[in-house]
């Protein structure tokens, strides 16, 4: 089975779940309306993720066992762009395609719907069906490190806005506010799949360089990209001077620290190839490297 193969595979049983268990979880329906809003329509590339590295380890496991933490990798994630769309953050309108969260239903609302989309998170974890209760410790652990990752990103990304800030303050925010979330889910994939401690802290390099790749292309996309195709406001970048690469380095400058950091990433690859088979793994940087939304 390629990463193709798979993406294809568990992204309408991701959505699917993600739903139904948002339906059942939310009682008030204008908070679960908001909730819905954007839940399944991103790119869902943290669950698969996740679901890649649980294969990656353990080829055919059964989808119960991931599930539940798949879909708290959404979850998180969407509640971080519910409110960082908002007007005290990034003040964009458009996201996946249709009117942000606040847009739609009103700042209020949307701070609401952040809030329990974050809760779901853990309700997905806490109902995970795994055998080992040290697995769900492992994976609390990574999970709130990531989530105080994206925060303490966010807010350095505030500070640093407007002002020249260098090249190592850049990449510690996109670290902090990208890289740890997605190390979170593949790490969190191979907890599931049971892999040692040697071939998850080898995944770990691998998914942190992944990661940093991802926001550089995003801060790329968000300068030379189109917001129609790519489904979000585009220009918050520019006018908030936030501290980006492509602002620092220009678009060329950043190419060429994407190119980079691509090569790291294959390099973190062979290291774990020595352990697993990779495939999937490098499935999953080809298609994201190759992206254009
Ligand atoms: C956007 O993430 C924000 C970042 C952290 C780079 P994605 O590009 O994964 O957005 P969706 O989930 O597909 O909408
Ligand atoms: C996304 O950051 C938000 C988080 C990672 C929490 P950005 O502001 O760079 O991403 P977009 O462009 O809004 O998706
Ligand atoms: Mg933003």
């Amino acid at each position: 089975m390629t990463f193709a193969e798979l993406y294809e595979r568990v992204r309408p049983e991701i959505a699917l779940f993600l739903h139904e268990f948002t339906a059942d979880h939310v009682a008030d329906e204008r908070l679960r309306e908001g909730c819905l809003h954007l839940l399944g329509r991103g790119k869902l590339i943290r669950p698969a993720a996740l679901i890649a590295a649980a294969e990656t380890f353990r080829p055919g496991i059964p989808a119960a066992e991931y599930v539940h933490a798949a879909a708290a990798m959404e979850f998180i994630h969407t509640f971080s762009l519910v409110h960082d769309d908002l007007p005290e953050l990034d003040d964009a309108k458009l996201r996946r395609g249709v009117p942000a969260v606040h847009v739609k239903f009103g700042s209020a609302l949307a701070l609401l719907a952040g809030d329990a989309l974050f809760n779901l998170a853990f309700t997905a974890l806490q109902e995970a069906p795994l055998a080992d209760q040290s697995k769900r410790e492992a994976i609390l652990t990574e999970v709130v490190g990531a989530v105080s990752g994206v925060i303490e990103g966010q807010v350095r990304e505030l500070a640093l806005s407007g002002r020249d800030a260098t090249l190592a303050e850049i990449e510690e925010v996109e670290r902090l506010k990208t890289a740890r979330l997605f190390t979170c889910a593949l790490v969190c994939g191979a907890v599931i799949a049971g892999a040692d401690a040697g071939r998850i802290e080898a995944l770990r390099s691998f998914a942190l360089m992944l990661g940093h790749a991802y926001q550089i292309k995003d801060d790329l996309l968000s300068a030379t990209g189109d917001s129609r195709t790519v489904g979000k406001s585009l220009e918050q970048d520019k006018v908030l001077e936030r501290p980006t690469i492509v602002r620092l380095l220009g678009v060329e400058g950043a190419q060429a620290r994407f190119n980079q950091v691509n090569e790291s990433v294959l390099s973190a690859l062979e290291h774990l190839a020595e352990t697993a088979n990779v495939s999937l793994l490098r499935g999953l940087h080809e298609m994201l490297a190759a992206r254009e939304k």
